[in-house]
């Protein structure tokens, strides 16, 4: 990989400044990795130069017909160490979006090396207060500047790298959740595995919802009955019950977490009985009434676990746990985070070192 630094950086100062409280997604370091494909010549030009915009043809398909994908994982600083959580998962299930998408498939040790070189580069950007991380940003997207409805011939992966905080603003405040009755995210046969842009463009009119009735994150429910549980505009769902089982939907319409699979697997460890299974709605609202639903959380690399404390809909809300963290999520928190800072002891082999 050719490394071109930045010819003007940020100061010490500066950057010291943006890190202070960066929140989500809002402060960026100075460099990226871009590598260019296409149907001639497959992966080349692989850089590491200064971020800046790309120039980019009005007639780019991925403008419009979204033929775009991207993941989202997170670096972490414990002392002179700089990890990553399971790098291996993104990188494969970048592939398997690429495939979903008719893009072509970046192969891993490419994928672990632009994600890693970029890390390296930028080093000095990640945080290391609690709770914070840099978080990056794998994409690719189709820039062949032509009309016509196909697969794309050429196309630009993209690192970029942000120093994040909390991605809730409430911090650990159980979130409230507002069930959509309008709008689903994925049908069987669709996009809803595939971490693709036009699912995320999809879901924005149901979390605008969520927002104007005072919730954080919107609910899905699966496209054909509408009453099943599937996950949140950009989380998956956990429920805690009362005869100390967990449950989370199932795979299919869903995005497969890295996240979802980690705690279903520190979950069993810790004792719990631990389902994929559907669960519906009617049953949500019921089992949070009755109390035979003890917790709900949600989970991702960006929120990491959020415990939910309400749920609301058209005509009704409810409250979940009493409104406030359950013990259950706080110890998965705990641990799953513990890992992946280094506190604790990482039996799965899911921290992957970078040496700087
Ligand atoms: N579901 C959606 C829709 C997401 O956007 C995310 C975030 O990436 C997740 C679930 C959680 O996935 P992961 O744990 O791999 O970050
Ligand atoms: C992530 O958790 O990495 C995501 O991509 C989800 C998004 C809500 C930021």
């Amino acid at each position: 990989m050719q490394i071109v630094k930045h010819p003007n950086p940020t100061s010490a100062d500066e950057r010291a400044k943006r890190m202070l409280d960066p929140g989500f997604g809002k402060v960026f370091t100075d460099h990226m990795v871009t590598i260019r494909w296409s149907e001639g010549q497959g992966w080349h030009d692989a850089q590491i130069g200064p971020r800046q915009p790309f120039q980019i043809d009005p007639a780019a398909s991925v403008l419009h017909y979204a033929q775009e994908i991207f993941e989202g994982m997170k670096a972490y600083r414990s002392g002179n160490a700089v990890t990553l959580f399971r790098p291996l998962e993104n990188a494969a299930r970048f592939a398997r979006s690429a495939e979903r998408l008719a893009m072509p498939v970046l192969p891993d040790d490419l994928f672990i090396a632009a994600v890693e070189a970029l890390v390296r580069t930028d080093a000095d950007w990640i945080p290391d207060q609690d709770g914070a991380s840099l978080y990056l940003r794998p994409f690719m997207f189709a820039n062949e500047s032509f009309l016509g409805v196909r697969a794309a011939t050429e196309y630009m992966f993209c690192v970029i790298a942000s120093p994040a905080g909390a991605y809730f603003k409430g911090g650990a405040k159980p979130v409230k959740l507002w069930v959509s009755d309008d709008y689903t995210r994925a049908a069987p046969g669709g996009t809803g595995a595939a971490k693709c842009g036009g699912n995320y463009a999809a879901s924005l009119v149901a979390q605008q919802q969520a927002v104007a009735k005072g919730c954080d994150q919107v609910v899905f429910l699966d496209a054909a009955e509408h009453r099943w549980v599937e996950e949140l505009g950009g989380m998956n769902m956990f429920f805690v019950f009362d005869d100390n089982t967990l449950r989370t939907p199932p795979l299919g319409t869903i995005l497969p977490g890295i996240t979802r699979a980690s705690i279903l697997i520190l979950a069993a460890e810790q004792g719990l009985k631990v389902e994929q299974a559907p669960y519906d709605i009617d049953s949500w609202k019921a089992d949070a009434a009755s109390g035979r639903l003890k917790e709900a959380f949600a989970c991702g690399t960006a929120a990491v676990v959020a415990a939910v404390g309400e749920i609301r809909w058209t005509g009704g809300e409810q409250l979940v746990g009493g409104g406030v963290e359950g013990p259950v999520t706080t110890a998965l928190r705990d641990e799953l985070t513990g890992i992946q800072r280094g506190s604790r002891d990482d039996r799965h082999n899911w921290r992957h070192t970078i040496t700087l």
